[in-house]
């Protein structure tokens, strides 16, 4: 029997519970569908800094390097450790030290499930570089503490950046309806985002199957909004992805049904699989957070591991739950009693 190893970090707020409910959806799936899953468990979070002054051990990303996968929960808890502090010592490391450059981000609507907006058939898959760009991490601050004060924070774009995650982003339209959007700002950045509309120029003569079409990122912010049955596959850099993606969010009915993968597409590391929402300070001791975004990322991470018969299994189950009308409204249903319903369809 093929047993993958997976690394599980719940991390802060309802990091906890949504990662435990998607264990126990993947648990019941790997006995039916007979592979086995060994997790080891790392308490790496905000508790774990107060407790030890670091996000993670020194060798954390080593630790991980031996993984099948990571699942992660949520990570920041702000009342206690400045964000800048815990995204940057564990979650922003993992995905850069592992080359997870491609974050692919589903938004579509479950059965059930009632959007904010009339159109309720789309289905995107948005691909979000998470490497570089705006996330760069190059940057600094002189004079600090006066009225001469500088802050400096550099984009980065490179060539090998920007083309793989654009080709990532071809290969995804051409396996789908074979339409490709790629977002610029080409009109107000004119170093950074016409590099990016040449490589996307140049990329699209290599798929001639592909209908490519480049928007602004202010345009494609109302398109997603006005016209998302428009859409298929949405190619952006890292900072327009983030804030594209909590859109796709809202639109397919709240964070609580967006789910995330982080993809090394080469397997020379981990990828990484977890929630598009936060850790939820807000909800975090109700016991009402939605665990389906969390259970939808597991479904990704056994696509990517090869166990495609159980993703299936998985996604059927959500849609059978919402469907029913359970987990559908947020703040109504118990996160237990989601998962619950979802273990239940499982086996049902
Ligand atoms: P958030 O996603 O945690 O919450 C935004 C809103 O959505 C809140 O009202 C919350 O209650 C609701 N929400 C989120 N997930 C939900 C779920 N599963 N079910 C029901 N409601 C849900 O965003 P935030 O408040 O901006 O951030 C909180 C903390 O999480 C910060 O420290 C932030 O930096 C961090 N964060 C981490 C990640 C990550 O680890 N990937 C992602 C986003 C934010
Ligand atoms: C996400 C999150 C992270 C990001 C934060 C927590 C650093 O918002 O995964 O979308 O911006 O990538
Ligand atoms: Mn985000």
């Amino acid at each position: 029997m093929k047993t993958y190893t997976i690394a599980l970090i719940p991390g802060d707020g309802i990091g906890g519970p949504v990662t435990r409910a998607a264990w126990q959806v993947l648990e019941q799936v790997a006995k039916t569908q007979g592979f086995g899953l060994a997790s080891t468990v790392f308490p790496w979070s905000c508790d774990f800094y107060r407790k030890t002054g670091a996000m993670m051990p020194a060798d954390g990303i080593e630790t991980l390097r031996g993984f099948d996968a990571i699942l992660l929960g949520a990570v920041g808890w702000p009342a206690e450790v400045p964000d800048s502090v815990s995204l940057h010592g564990l979650l922003l490391p993992i995905r850069k030290a592992f080359v997870q450059y491609a974050n692919i981000r589903p938004h579509r609507l479950l059965p059930g499930v009632e959007g904010p907006l009339k159109a309720e058939r789309f289905d995107i898959l948005c691909i979000r570089e998470n490497t570089e760009g705006e996330y760069s991490g190059a940057g600094g601050r002189v004079h600090q503490g006066t009225g001469d004060e500088v802050a400096v924070e550099t984009s980065i774009f490179t060539r090998t950046g920007v083309e793989r995650i654009l080709r990532y982003g071809f290969e995804q339209a051409r396996g789908r309806r074979g339409k490709l959007a790629s977002v610029t700002k080409s009109n107000a950045q004119k170093y950074s985002m016409v590099f990016w509309d040449e490589i996307t120029a140049r990329l699209a003569a290599e798929y001639p199957d592909v209908t490519v079409t480049s928007y602004h990122i202010d345009a494609m912010a109302a398109r997603m909004v006005m016209a998302p049955e428009s859409l298929d596959v949405v190619v952006a850099s890292n900072l327009f992805g983030d804030i594209l993606t909590d859109l796709g969010a809202a639109i397919q009915g709240g964070l609580g049904f967006a789910a995330s993968a982080n993809i090394n597409p080469d397997r020379s590391a981990p990828s990484m699989f977890e929630p598009v929402h936060g850790s939820a300070p807000d909800i975090a001791h109700l016991g009402i957070a939605n665990p389906i975004a969390a259970i939808w990322s597991a479904a990704m991470m056994l696509e990517h591991l090869g166990e495609v018969e159980g993703a299936r299994a998985i996604m059927a189950a959500l849609e059978n739950t919402t469907a029913r009308g359970i987990g559908t409204k947020p703040g109504r249903d118990k996160t237990d009693d989601i998962t619950r319903a979802v273990l239940a369809s499982l086996n049902g």
